[in-house]
This record gives structure tokens, C-alpha cells and sequence, in this order.
């Protein structure tokens, strides 16, 4: 690969994506488009290639770019704090942005490999999600989504050169997701209230479960996508749901603590209790198996948390 192009690359995802790449093709050019409205420089430390500091939702791609420029185009910008209920803003900026950065890779028939998410199958749906499920998003950050996959199936209907993968991430977690405060990961609050040596604070009585994938999943799997010859969408999960007790417990285990949950009541009437990938499209189309189980994920990240300073302010929201 020579050259890419990634919205959103500031981010948690994202600058663990473009330092992937830059690490697997030392020559590749690498342009970021990011306005850092939640992303953090220090994620991008090593970074060699350009960074262009601007709203994608305003952005006109054609006349700052050439067509044919990238090999590839991953777009991975949103809002991404679920609890932004201000619909008006959540959809302007999430399908605005799309939709422009859409029409550029449709011009010039480049590869695009976008960000869905798993919060497109909402609370309607227990047990294994699969991609053929009917959406069914219960906050508008999910419908956001929702009309990101229409979107995409319309560009992808209208020409045949065009090759767009919606990647449904579920929860993700990993380096670099500090900077997202509520919005980063459970593993990581959690992580974060035991370092600090308080006991960790989850919903009675912590048997809610999520598919926790590490974010080297996540890079490998939009990677994979890259090079996949046909699009769709596909569900990028462990495939293996853990309940909160069984993350505490395996943080306990990778910082030799000992902490007890401390148990509250669930204020949410619409809280998911569980969420589990089906991944088998993503394994038999596009070649991905999750290499990080949790007790890995969870082992490798708590060493690299170790490393850091933890300097984020302190919060208790899953
Ligand atoms: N982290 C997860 O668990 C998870 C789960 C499902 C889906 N996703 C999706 O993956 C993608 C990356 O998420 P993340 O966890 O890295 O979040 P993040 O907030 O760290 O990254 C998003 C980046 O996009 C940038 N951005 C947002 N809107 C922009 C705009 N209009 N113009 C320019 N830049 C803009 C932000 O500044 C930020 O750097 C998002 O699309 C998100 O919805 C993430």
C-alpha cells in the first residue's frame, strides 16, 4: 500500500490504525483528516504523515484533493459519545461527513472502508448479533450508523466500481482510548478506579456482558477489509461476550489486586445486557480471527496502563 487516507485519525481507532500502517509500509503517505473535537495529538506521536485540521461535515475533499490520490480511503470520524442526544448535530455531523467522504471515493473508484458499529442492533436483539438483523438502534449515535450502512448500500447499488465495507466495531478497547473520558471503554474506567485503590463500580450485579474486542483486533480486521475484493458489511467483535464480574476479576488478576465490585442500581430502562458478535462473515469473508482473547487483551493493555500516567478525570459511567 502507498498511500491512504483516514477521517478521523486522532482518534483511538484511527491513530492505531495509521501508525499500523506507516509500522507495515515504511513509504506509504498517510493524510489524516481530524478537527480534534475529541481526538489527542499525543496519540500520533511517531507519526509521519500529513494531518489536515478540519471539519469533514464542511470539508469539500474534491477541491482539496486529487482524485485517485489515495489507495485507499478509511473513515473512521464521528461523534462518538453515545450519550450526545442532540439529534440534529449527531446527524449532520456523522452523515454529512460520510456522505462527502463517500462521494470522493465513489469519483475517483477508491477503496472505502468505513465505521459502523454494534450499537446499530440496539436492545432489540439477545444472544449473537448478525449482520442481517434488522437495525434497531436505541440512541441516535446508533441510527446515525443505521444511515451510514443505507447510505453506503445506495453508493455501492448505483455502481459496481464502487467497494464500501461497513465495519460494525464493537466494544472496543485498548492504547490511546484515554482521551475519550465517558466515552472510552469499561475495561478502562474500571482499570483506572482499582489503580487508584478504590473498589470498581458496576450495575447490580455485574452479569451484564459485552463483546469486548482489543483494538490490534480492530486494526487488523479494517486492514483485512482493505484488501478484501468486495464489500458489505460485517461484524467486528472477539465473538466471546465477558461479563463485567469476569472483567473486574481478570483486572484484578493483571494488577495483583484484590477489589471487590461495588454494586448500584441501573438508572438506564433501555441498558443492553449483553452484546455478542457473530463473526463468522467476517472469518470466512474477509479472513479475520480475533487474536486477543480478553484474558490477553485485558493482560497486554494493563501493562501498557502500568507504563502511563493515568492523568484522565475520573468517571464511573458504562
Ligand atoms: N471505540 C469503540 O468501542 C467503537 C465501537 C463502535 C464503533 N466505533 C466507531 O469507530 C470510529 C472511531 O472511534 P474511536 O473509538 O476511535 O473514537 P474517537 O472519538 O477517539 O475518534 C473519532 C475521531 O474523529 C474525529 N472527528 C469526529 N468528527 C469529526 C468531523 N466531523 N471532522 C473531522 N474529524 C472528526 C475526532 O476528533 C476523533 O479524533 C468511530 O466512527 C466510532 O463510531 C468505535
Amino acid at each position: 500500500m502507498e498511500s491512504a487516507l483516514i477521517t478521523g485519525g486522532a482518534g483511538f481507532i484511527g491513530s492505531n490504525l495509521a501508525l499500523e500502517l506507516e509500522r507495515r509500509h515504511p513509504d506509504i503517505r498517510v493524510t489524516i483528516i481530524d478537527d480534534f473535537r475529541s481526538g489527542e495529538f499525543s496519540n500520533l506521536v511517531g507519526f509521519r504523515g500529513d494531518l489536515v485540521a478540519q471539519d469533514l461535515a464542511s470539508l469539500d475533499l474534491l477541491s482539496r484533493f486529487r482524485l485517485g490520490e489515495f489507495q485507499v480511503v478509511f473513515h473512521l470520524a464521528s461523534i462518538t459519545d453515545t450519550t450526545v442526544t442532540d439529534a440534529r448535530q449527531m446527524i449532520w455531523d456523522n452523515v454529512e461527513g460520510f456522505r462527502r467522504v463517500a462521494e470522493f471515493a465513489r469519483l475517483s473508484g477508491t477503496p472505502l472502508i468505513y465505521a459502523s458499529s454494534a450499537a446499530v442492533y440496539g436492545v432489540c436483539h439477545l444472544g449473537r448479533m448478525q449482520e442481517d438483523q434488522p437495525a434497531c438502534p436505541a440512541n441516535v449515535y446508533g441510527f446515525s450508523k443505521t444511515l451510514l450502512e443505507n447510505l453506503a448500500r445506495r453508493y455501492a447499488d448505483s455502481s459496481r466500481d464502487c467497494r464500501i465495507v461497513g465495519l460494525r466495531y464493537f466494544n472496543v478497547y485498548g492504547p490511546g482510548e484515554a482521551h475519550k473520558g465517558v466515552a472510552a471503554s469499561m475495561i478502562y474506567q474500571l482499570a483506572r478506579q482499582i489503580r487508584a485503590g478504590r473498589r470498581p463500580r458496576i450495575f447490580k450485579y455485574g452479569e451484564q456482558a459485552r463483546d469486548f474486542v482489543y483494538v490490534k483486533d480492530v486494526v487488523e480486521a479494517t486492514l483485512l477489509a482493505a484488501d478484501a475484493n468486495h464489500g458489505g458489511v460485517y461484524n467486528v467483535g472477539s465473538g466471546r461476550p465477558t461479563s463485567f464480574n469476569e472483567v473486574i476479576a481478570l483486572l484484578n488478576k493483571a494488577l495483583e489486586t484484590d477489589h471487590n465490585p461495588d454494586y448500584f442500581d441501573n438508572p438506564y430502562p433501555f441498558y443492553q445486557p449483553h452484546t455478542e458478535a457473530d463473526v463468522t462473515r467476517a472469518r470466512a469473508e474477509l479472513g479475520y480471527a480475533s487474536k486477543y482473547p480478553i484474558d490477553r487483551g485485558i493482560a497486554e493493555y494493563v501493562k501498557q496502563l502500568m507504563e502511563t500516567d493515568m492523568k484522565q478525570p475520573d468517571v464511573h459511567e458504562q
